[in-house]
């Protein structure tokens, strides 16, 4: 089968600042083995991407270093307001950290959101990590500033059908659910240790049906939230970060999932390329396609990992789909599931 370039909205390359997790590199050609061309990483980075200098710099390395095209978001500061009218000339789309996760960036309570509201552009999305309660807010906040607001890795079934709520009543409202809330609960993360930990944590069995319930309406992405930590960093008995990778087993588990009749193919290209691309209006790329085998089984990993934390959740799960080659801009950069030209 010959799928578009997918599309992952929600990626940490953890450059700067967390270069020993991932960098452009390993993360961009963990992406290609993927199936993705185009990511849109987040700016919960040291130094954070909240002034126009570190997003810039950020984003002229994303180009030199990266093996796909990589846009930086633009990070929500609780203090640094005067750079936001900046950054939303040059970055495709604003986060803000609405609840405590990883990274610096947090920005606590009404006072300090409604300016944020207030200055960031129509045109360009706000993207919120919200949790619970704070989904209410967003959806508040974008009716109120008449904002497009996208929910990142809704994880519970009370959030998501607000969110079919907010939707159904014409807010400009749009969402991403990522694979690690679609085939772990909480049980995983009991198995799993803190390779289960992630914010949003795992849910119960009743969270996951739902979002699968709303993946053929109210979902409109699926996007992987890779979010790199190393084994060394995860085994630290306390202050253990946060965050599972997802670059090079999004693909599979939504093959499988379509291989089972749990999605279509149509439907899976829609999550992962043709609603990323419209929701952020990002570029086309000619002559860029991932061939995909739907029938191949095998264990995953299928290949020695290529981003940087060398785990994933996943490991030891019988899959039904590979990625077999991909062309990026006319160039082979994947073949038989190798990235070329890399070790
Ligand atoms: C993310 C990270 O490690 O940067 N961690 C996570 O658990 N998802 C931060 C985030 O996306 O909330
Ligand atoms: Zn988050
Ligand atoms: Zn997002
Ligand atoms: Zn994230």
């Amino acid at each position: 089968m010959i799928f578009p370039g997918m599309v992952d909205a929600h990626v940490h390359l953890r450059t700067p600042g967390g270069e020993h997790k991932e960098d452009f590199r390993t993360g961009s050609a963990a992406a290609l083995a993927g199936g993705f061309t185009m990511l849109l990483a987040m700016p919960n980075t040291q130094p954070p991407l909240v002034t126009l200098e570190s997003w810039q710099n950020a984003q002229t390395r994303a180009q030199s270093e990266s093996l796909c095209d990589v846009f930086l978001y633009a990070g929500a500061p609780a203090n640094h307001m005067d750079q936001l009218p900046a950054l939303a000339q040059h970055a495709p789309a604003l986060k803000i950290y609405m609840d405590q996760t990883y990274g610096p960036l947090y920005v606590r309570g009404l006072a300090n959101l409604m300016p944020i509201f207030a200055v960031w552009p129509a045109a360009k999305p706000i993207c919120v990590h919200a949790e619970g309660e704070s989904v209410a807010l967003a959806i508040g906040l974008a009716a109120m500033y008449k904002k497009h607001v996208h929910i990142c890795h809704v994880s519970r079934k009370s959030e998501i059908e607000l969110i079919a709520q907010a939707k159904a009543s014409g807010l400009p409202v749009t969402c991403e659910v990522t694979p690690h809330h679609l085939f772990l609960t909480d049980a995983d993360a009991a198995r799993l240790g803190p390779y289960g930990d992630v914010r949003p944590t795992l849910g119960s069995v009743e969270d996951q049906e739902a979002l699968w319930q709303h993946l053929n309406s109210t979902i409109d992405c699926i996007a992987s939230d890779h979010a790199p930590h190393t084994r060394e960093e995860k085994e630290q008995p306390e202050g253990s970060p946060p965050g599972v990778p997802g670059l090079e087993s999004t693909l599979p588990l939504m093959l499988t999932a379509a291989a089972q009749g749990r999605l279509t193919y149509t439907r899976l290209i829609e999550l992962l390329s043709t609603n990323p691309r419209q929701i952020f209006n990002l570029p086309e790329q000619a002559d860029t396609y991932v061939e995909i085998d739907p029938a191949a089984t095998y264990t995953f990993p299928d290949h020695p990992l290529y981003t940087k934390c060398g785990w994933s959740p996943f490991t030891g799960m019988l899959m039904t789909g590979r990625v077999q080659r991909v062309v990026l801009r006319g160039q082979e950069v994947v073949r038989d599931g190798i990235v070329l030209n890399y070790r």
